[in-house]
């Protein structure tokens, strides 16, 4: 499983990325709206990377990490996951997310991969819809999933405030 966009090179993650996924999930910025705390070791990370991998057998599909051309780097993960447990009353659906580190942010990343994960879940696995969440002040990921087509349909509340809740329908993707 490999997407190719103009920056970005989207894959299954391997144990290797642990590293970079514990620099990612540690970081209190990138946590900020997520809903659980920062990680604070490793393990948790490496841990991640293998229910990630599960996924990707169990369903077909998974969150992927993202790896920008020009550095080499992970630089976070991005795309579509089965969600196997219940949020907003929505169980067995997919789900669109991204989370990159912040020396990353501004480059246009999350709206490229993004469009990517969707076009691949619209074309390639026949998806008809396909859902989205973010915290109510989490400005920067309200503005893409809006900009990727996305209608807000609902909101719901968690421990850490309001939610909104998208879908976006195959016939409307562009
Ligand atoms: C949210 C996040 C993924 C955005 O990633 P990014 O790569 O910086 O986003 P992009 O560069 O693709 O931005 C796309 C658009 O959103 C806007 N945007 C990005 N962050 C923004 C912010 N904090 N406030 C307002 N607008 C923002 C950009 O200006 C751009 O707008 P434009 O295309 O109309 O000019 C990134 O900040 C992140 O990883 N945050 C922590 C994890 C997280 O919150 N994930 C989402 C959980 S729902």
């Amino acid at each position: 499983m490999k997407i190719t966009t103009k920056n970005l090179i989207l894959r299954h993650f391997e144990e290797t990325g642990s590293k970079r996924m514990f620099l990612l999930d540690s970081n209190p910025d990138v946590m900020k709206y997520i809903g659980v705390p920062p990680v604070t070791d490793i393990q948790e990370s490496l841990h991640i990377i293998k229910m990630i991998s599960q996924q990707y057998q169990d369903n077909g599909v998974g969150r992927l990490a993202v790896i920008e051309k020009e550095s080499g780097l992970l630089i976070g993960w991005s795309g579509l996951k089965l969600l196997t447990q219940e949020i907003n009353g929505y169980k067995n659906v997919y789900d669109l997310g991204y989370r990159f580190l912040p020396e990353f942010w501004g480059k246009g990343y999350a709206f490229e991969s993004a469009k990517a994960s969707l076009d691949f879940g619209f074309k390639d696995m026949n998806i008809d819809v396909i859902y989205a969440h973010a915290h109510s002040e989490n400005a920067g990921s309200n503005h893409i999933l809006k900009k990727l087509g996305f209608e807000k349909t609902g909101e719901f509340t968690e421990p850490d405030g309001i939610c909104y809740w998208y879908e976006l329908k195959r016939k409307n993707f562009l």
